[in-house]
């Protein structure tokens, strides 16, 4: 698309479409996701800063105590119940039609292109099909017709094998002629509705023709001379990232003398702070008050840097704000994310994280197309763990139209003259922040290029568990006295494949550098 020369909101939209076809079990159609968008003043759209909600909707017909209610097993994750309102269709089309200049058939070939010829699996989509195959009891096509034969091809995928589907293409075809009604209504939605209802859902064709797409303001905040557009509630992303931040500012995180341990420390504890906040605090800014300014304030950050102990972790009731009726919880390990980064020629810049929540989603496909999981970010059972072991906080249960908590985060970073520096965002649950987190750190603190920022080891700590996990490549001899430092300082250690998987983009004097997440694979395109 930018060899067509479109612009970066004509590739991005362009490569989410492609993405529907080749990463179904991470994004698709039939998910929903967030795009925060920066494009330098131009003659069609002026200066351009701004985000796009497109994230799954619970339907009007959901309620606070459906999970509660229902005898469905794995209601939230496995069935029709799970399935919230599909965004993506309407984002993409939207955000092509306000800020792209090429037409709709133009970007949507490519993924056209790719369903009815098909791709060559890599690994991780075989072993994505693999995983699959054995959730799927012994007859999977009786039981999930659309996902084994559209999807899975039918059986287990080898690395290189070329896998079509002629499926999607027809409905992507119908988006490419029709618009949102391809996808929003006539025969795609009926077939939609109809699954999702056999499966025990409440989805109904009014849901889809209501689903609406939004513009807000992207958060923004400042870290050192840079100025960062986060993702607003419901995702977790922006809030997270800019409290971590701001208290890790008011720290001696940055001074000339302080250790790698030290800043570890420092790091770990102000993650601790706004993971606590985020599962206390944020939901869906249409449905409660959400207190983002008293969480980014700088009286506020000031008070939870002054929490912080150098020499010991505190116990897990010493971070964050409480309020009475508020649980501990553990956060989802979802895989079913994807994150793109772009940047075009004039500077414009796109940050978009999409989901169908776990992989594969609810695991109901449609023509083609995967449905989403979504309504488990929502707090699926009051006070008691549900099927991933949550416990969250009641902003956050279901209500018609509201949208769930979310932990995508798509971050532009700007210079101080507003220029495009980075673009990134992840894929991974709560990892997302974490990892989004430390790339944009390794950048823009530590001057590491793009492909160390990204291939660096990384950790994670989400509050609760109250456990600092460690990316393989922190366990290693080299780093024993290190971590004997930590465990020093009270922190108990465990252990994480990856934190996230992270897509770079950097922008400097010298150029454009881009960095693909090794820990997934991949190569940028472009140059
Ligand atoms: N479903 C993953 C997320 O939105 O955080």
């Amino acid at each position: 698309m930018l060899k067509l020369g479109g612009n970066a909101v004509d590739a991005a939209v362009a490569t989410s479409f492609v993405l529907s076809v080749v990463r179904p079990q991470s994004c698709g159609l039939g998910g929903g996701g967030f795009m925060v968008i920066s494009l330098p003043d131009d003659p069609t759209h002026g200066r351009v800063v701004t985000a796009i909600n497109y994230r799954e909707t619970a339907p009007a017909a959901a309620t606070p105590d459906m999970f509660e209610r229902t005898e469905i097993p794995n209601a939230s994750t496995r069935s029709g119940l799970a399935v919230a309102v599909p965004g993506t269709v309407a984002g993409l089309l939207h955000a092509l039609e306000t800020y792209g200049t090429l037409d709709r058939a133009t970007v949507l070939q490519p993924a056209i292109d790719a369903a009815v010829g098909g791709y060559d699996a890599d690994e991780t989509f075989a072993a994505s099909v693999a995983a699959a195959i054995g959730k799927l009891g012994d007859e999977p096509h009786a039981t999930h017709p659309s996902l084994w034969n559209d999807v899975l091809s039918r059986g287990a995928v080898t690395p290189g094998q070329r896998v079509r589907n002629l499926n999607q293409a027809s409905v992507l075809a119908g988006i490419a002629a029709h618009g949102r009604e391809g996808f929003y209504s006539g025969r795609v939605a009926r077939q939609i509705v109809d699954t999702v209802r056999k499966r025990g859902g409440v989805l109904t064709l009014d849901d889809l023709a209501n689903y609406k797409v939004a513009n807000v303001q992207p958060l923004e905040f400042g870290f050192g001379e840079w100025t960062f557009l986060g993702m607003p509630p419901p995702s977790s992303g922006g809030v997270t990232i800019a409290e971590t931040l701001g208290i890790l500012e008011r720290t001696t995180y940055n001074k000339a003398n302080t250790t790698r341990v030290e800043r570890t420390h420092l790091l770990v504890e102000s993650l601790k702070h706004a993971f606590a906040d985020r599962s206390v605090w944020l939901a869906d800014p249409a449905f409660v008050d959400v207190p983002v300014e008293m969480l980014t304030s700088d009286t506020y950050l000031s008070i939870r840097a002054a929490v912080i102990n150098p020499t010991h972790t505190l116990t897990p009731s010493n971070y964050g704000t409480r309020y009475e009726g508020a649980g501990l919880r553990a956060l989802p390990d979802d895989s079913g994310t994807s994150h793109l980064s772009v940047i075009d020629q004039w500077g414009g810049a796109v940050a978009c994280t999409e989901t169908i929540n776990l992989s594969f989603g609810s695991m109901i496909a449609v023509n083609g197309f995967c449905l989403n999981n979504e309504m488990d970010d929502f707090t699926t059972i009051r006070g008691k763990a549900n099927a991933f072991g949550l416990v969250q906080s009641d902003s956050n249960l279901p209500e018609p139209g509201k949208r769930p908590l979310s932990s995508m985060s798509p971050t532009i970073v700007l210079d101080a003259d507003g220029n495009v520096v980075a673009v990134a965002g992840a894929s991974g649950g709560p990892r997302i922040i974490t990892g989004t987190l430390q790339v944009l750190l390794n950048v823009l603190d530590r001057g590491m290029d793009a492909e160390h920022a990204v291939a660096s080891p990384r950790l994670h700590h989400q509050w609760s568990p109250d456990e600092l996990r460690l990316e393989p490549g922190l366990r290693g001899e080299a780093d024993a006295a290190f971590r004997e430092q930590l465990k020093a300082l009270g922190h108990k250690l465990g252990t994480i494949k990856s934190v996230g998987v992270v897509q770079l983009i950097v922008r400097d004097k010298e150029g454009i550098h881009a960095a693909c997440d090794p820990r997934k694979g991949g190569t940028p395109a472009g140059h």
